[in-house]
């Protein structure tokens, strides 16, 4: 073997011999208490019709978009989608990213300087931790949630400061305390930055999540809004103000130097926020969290679509999940090092289309494995 192969495979050896060895797999468990689909719109027959109306009326939708927004990628249906999702969101304006991944590390890299100071909550999906690794600025984490530790960090920040949090926990399903964060953040004038990848679908009027639901529009740097949960589609927007757009639009490398999303995919994210408008399987996935809240309520139910089960070590939690999974369950176990050790867990994602008795049975089984 190669000597760049050997390495390869010895640090797959060391994750197998941990119990922490990744693989791609395809789930046999028929009900879905997985994936990110909160209001079922990735398997939508309407919103497949809608998307396809759609797209009949726009003429000359190519398969691909052929090169980069700068370049020949650029479509007026891309730029108007922005302008009508920042209008949704009741932000000045928006951009549009590949991913939500792409989105966090075009902003993260490209705007904190050297000199200056992110402050991110300690349980920060991984795309906000990369962002920052990939800036020049001072990097430091707060306690989770805890308000008193990151005023203990802004006390000793430089330059321009940037606080950044999700509005909802992508692994604990809890939210962000936003109101006093945001006061707190004007109070030190720091920059907020809030992800509201699982925030967006399931609160707000119509599912615009939790800024749109407090009304800190005003109070926040940047936004970022996924569409592969609740939107059941891909890609994502970073909302703020014009000058906000303009520079990503300048320096925000994942956003530069990447292939602009097909049409047809600018027009499914359109449709989707059509369909999340009118809000009907976001009225019922709260009917759905309400029932598994009251079911489940010696085992800590948030009030997201996220629930958790701590195990505290990875084979406790792949064991559970395993159980689930030959029950028809399709629950899955988070490991180390994707959260902290000590707090693997069973992640349990709720949809609107999850009957009652899935989850009255669901609930069942972990009350009694
Ligand atoms: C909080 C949060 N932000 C960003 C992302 C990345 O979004 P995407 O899947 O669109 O790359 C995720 C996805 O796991 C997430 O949970």
């Amino acid at each position: 073997m190669k000597p760049a192969e050997n390495f390869l495979q010895q640090q797959l050896d060391r994750r197998q011999e941990h119990g922490l060895l990744r693989k791609l797999n395809h789930s046999k468990a028929p009900i879905d208490f997985c994936s990110n689909d909160y209001l079922g719109f990735a398997r939508s027959e309407q919103l497949k019709q809608l998307i396809h109306e759609e797209i009949a009326q726009i003429e000359g939708v190519k398969n691909g978009a052929t090169g980069s927004r700068l370049l020949s990628g650029n479509d007026p249906y891309t730029e108007a989608t922005e302008h009508s999702l920042a209008d949704f969101y009741g932000a000045a304006a928006g951009l549009i990213f590949n991913s939500g991944y792409d989105a966090n590390i075009g902003l993260l890299s490209s705007i904190p300087q050297r000199g200056d100071t992110i402050i991110l909550d300690e349980l920060i999906h991984a795309s906000l931790i990369d962002g920052a690794r990939l800036s020049h600025a001072e990097r430091y984490k707060f306690k989770h949630n805890d308000v008193a530790d990151l005023e203990k960090k802004l006390q000793s920040a430089k330059g321009l400061i940037y606080v950044v949090v999700e509005s909802v926990y992508s692994m604990d399903g809890d939210q962000a305390p936003l109101q006093s964060i945001s006061e707190l953040c004007l109070r030190y004038q720091a920059n907020l930055i809030v992800d509201e990848a699982h925030a967006v679908g399931i609160f707000g009027k119509q599912g615009k999540g939790l800024i749109d639901h407090f009304q800190l529009h005003g109070q926040i740097f940047a936004r970022i809004v996924t569409f592969g949960k609740a939107l059941g589609t891909h890609g994502a927007i970073v909302l703020g103000s014009n000058t906000l757009r303009n520079y990503l639009i300048n320096f925000a490398r994942s956003f530069i130097y990447t292939t602009a999303a097909p049409l047809s995919h600018i027009v499914a994210v359109q449709c989707a926020h059509r369909l999340m408008a009118i809000g009907k399987e976001s009225e019922i996935l709260l009917q759905k969290i309400n029932l598994y809240q009251q079911l489940a309520n010696d085992l800590m139910p948030s009030d997201s679509a996220i629930q958790t089960i701590l195990y505290h070590n990875n084979s406790s939690a792949k064991q559970a999940a395993q159980k689930l999974q030959q029950q028809g369950f399709d629950v899955r176990a988070i490991l180390s090092p994707t959260v902290p050790t000590g707090s693997e867990r069973l992640r349990i994602c709720l949809h609107s289309y999850n009957t009652d008795n899935e989850i009255i049975a669901l609930v069942n089984h972990l009350k009694t494995s």
